[in-house]
């Protein structure tokens, strides 16, 4: 298979566009149960929602030039997860999203990938405003995104009573970066 171009890389990863190979380990991670329970509605996905999903994102590289994207090992090029800037249900503001298969979990990768992901959505596509939405007992991806960079906002009451941590970023230097 060509090797295909980066979008950016970082000491250790190369993100990329995703293509029809990556249904495999998008059902690996998001297909996870326990790992999804603080992710979206909680509930893992199906192999037929992840081939959803590729034609949703496809369709975002279309219309917005970015949205999810694949995280590979620079040295193996395995796919170790994912990541992306995506506007659910068209929101106006732009999500952080990541989630790394288990195996590749506690060595830093989801900061480095996080981090380097903000500063590319800033640089190549104008995002100068990016939110995340995290579960409060999601403690892992707090972390995570603190050390990108992102500053801690509102924990928001949720029109079924559960609750959401929000994190905001703006790119250094601009009006009320974090
Ligand atoms: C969240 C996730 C992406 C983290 O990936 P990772 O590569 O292990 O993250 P990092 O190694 O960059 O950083 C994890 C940080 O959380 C900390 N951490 C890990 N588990 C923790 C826990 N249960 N409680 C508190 N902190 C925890 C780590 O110690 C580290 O912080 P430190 O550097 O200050 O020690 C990964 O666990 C995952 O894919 N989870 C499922 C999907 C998900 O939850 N995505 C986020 C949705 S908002």
């Amino acid at each position: 298979m060509p090797k295909p171009k980066p979008l950016f890389v970082t000491e250790r990863l190369s993100c990329r566009c995703w293509f029809l190979q990556d249904l495999q380990a998008l059902a690996e991670v998001y297909g996870d149960a326990d790992a999804m329970r603080w992710v979206g509605d909680g509930i893992a996905i199906t192999p037929d929602e992840c081939r959803n999903w590729l034609a949703v994102t496809e369709n975002n590289y279309q219309t917005r030039g970015y949205g999810m994207f694949a995280l590979e090992d620079r040295v193996t090029r395995v796919v170790v997860g994912f990541c992306g800037l995506v506007h659910p249900g068209g929101q106006i503001e732009a999500e952080i999203k990541y989630a790394l298969k288990r195996k590749f979990w506690g060595r830093g990768l989801a900061t480095e990938a996080a981090r380097a992901l903000l500063a590319y959505g800033a640089n190549t596509h104008g995002v100068d405003y990016v939110i995340a939405t995290t579960a409060p007992e999601n403690a892992a991806s707090h972390r995570v995104l603190l050390k990108a960079g992102m500053a801690k906002g509102q924990l928001r009451r949720d029109e079924d009573g559960s609750y959401t941590q929000l994190f905001e970023w703006r790119p250094a230097g601009s009006p009320n970066a974090a």
